[in-house]
């Protein structure tokens, strides 16, 4: 059974298959519309947490491709709480042909995913949020024509999208920098990890303090929420340590002239971005949100096409 759980577990090999069958369907979504390579076919999502793009891009991918998308709301099934993962998993599994699950704990979705007679898909958790790292592939290529050899420079939370992010630059043969204060860094495990599978690659990845050197020639600024979801408490502690690392028109002044501004979205303005960046004509972020849609598309097609996902010439 095949799943799609974390960037941090596929070779450069899939993670590249699944960007060609992305940058295959939106051509083909934008030509005439897509096969529909998931007739009959259904996916549940279950959500511990709040979400606009998740929950609509998968529900919008599923009904472009012939399928149908079931919202689970996080008081609805009681994930663990209710009743076991492990059952959700085995009694979701004899309903539906595949479940993206948007968690709080990484090891939910794995459990899921061991239980679980269809594919998993990981939604977001606090460790990865795949998806977005594959859609945000999408988007560089797309504004920078390729992604090997090119600058990601992310600020802030070492958190699950800036780890995402790590694991496709390193696949791809891009250089990540992810500058953070102190205590916010990327842990270490993953930086090894991502810099094994980046000297394959011809890329490199780094975690350092000094946002401005992050910036300097960097063809990608990237920024995220300073405290991610689950991390309320903590959120007033960190708006006194992180304002250095806000994506700014003084950083943006350090970078390529031709570099994009990236966020994943929800965005708190002015804090970790500021209106004029994010609204500036360097910014990709709504081609970002968009293309979250055609890469999900790639991977339901990829994992619930039942072996048959045949790609007509796009
Ligand atoms: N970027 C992202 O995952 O957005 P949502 O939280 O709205 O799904
Ligand atoms: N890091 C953020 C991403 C939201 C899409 C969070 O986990 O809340």
């Amino acid at each position: 059974m095949n799943h799609f759980l974390a960037i941090g577990d596929l070779t450069a090999a899939e993670f590249n298959r699944y960007l060609t069958t992305a940058q295959k369907l939106k051509a083909e979504w934008k030509r005439r519309g897509n096969a529909p390579r998931l007739k009959n076919k259904t996916l549940g999502m279950i959500f511990q947490k709040p979400s606009l793009r998740t929950r609509v891009s998968f529900d919008m991918a599923m009904l472009h491709l012939g399928g149908h998308a079931l919202y689970l709301s996080p008081n609805e099934i009681g994930l663990g709480q209710r009743e076991s993962i492990a059952d959700v998993s085995r009694v979701l599994s004899r309903y539906v042909d595949g479940i993206m699950a948007r968690v709080f704990a990484h090891a939910h979705v794995t459990e899921l995913a061991r239980y679980a007679r269809v594919p998993v898909i990981n939604g977001l958790s606090d460790w990865e949020h795949p998806c977005q790292a594959l859609g945000d592939a999408l988007t560089m290529v797309e504004h920078l024509g390729k992604l090997k050899g090119k600058r990601v420079a992310f600020f802030g939370d070492g958190n699950n999208v800036a780890r995402s992010l790590m694991f496709a630059c390193a696949l791809s043969g891009a250089h990540f920098v992810c500058a953070s204060p102190r205590g916010y860094e990327l842990d270490a495990a993953s930086l090894e990890k991502a810099g094994a599978r980046a000297a394959k690659t011809g890329g490199s990845v780094a975690a350092i303090g000094d946002p401005q050197s992050a910036a300097q020639d960097a063809d990608v600024l990237y920024a995220d929420v300073w405290a991610s979801m689950g991390q309320e408490s903590e959120a007033a502690e960190r708006a006194k340590k992180f304002p250095p690392y806000q994506v700014n028109t003084n950083l943006l002044a350090l970078a390529k002239p031709t570099a994009m501004v990236m966020h994943c979205l929800p965005a708190h303005r002015g804090m970790e971005i500021t209106d004029e960046v994010m609204d500036g004509n360097q910014s990709a972020v709504f081609d970002q949100a968009e293309n979250r849609m055609h890469a999900q598309k790639a991977i339901l097609a990829e994992l619930m096409a039942g072996g048959k996902f045949v790609m007509r010439n796009a």
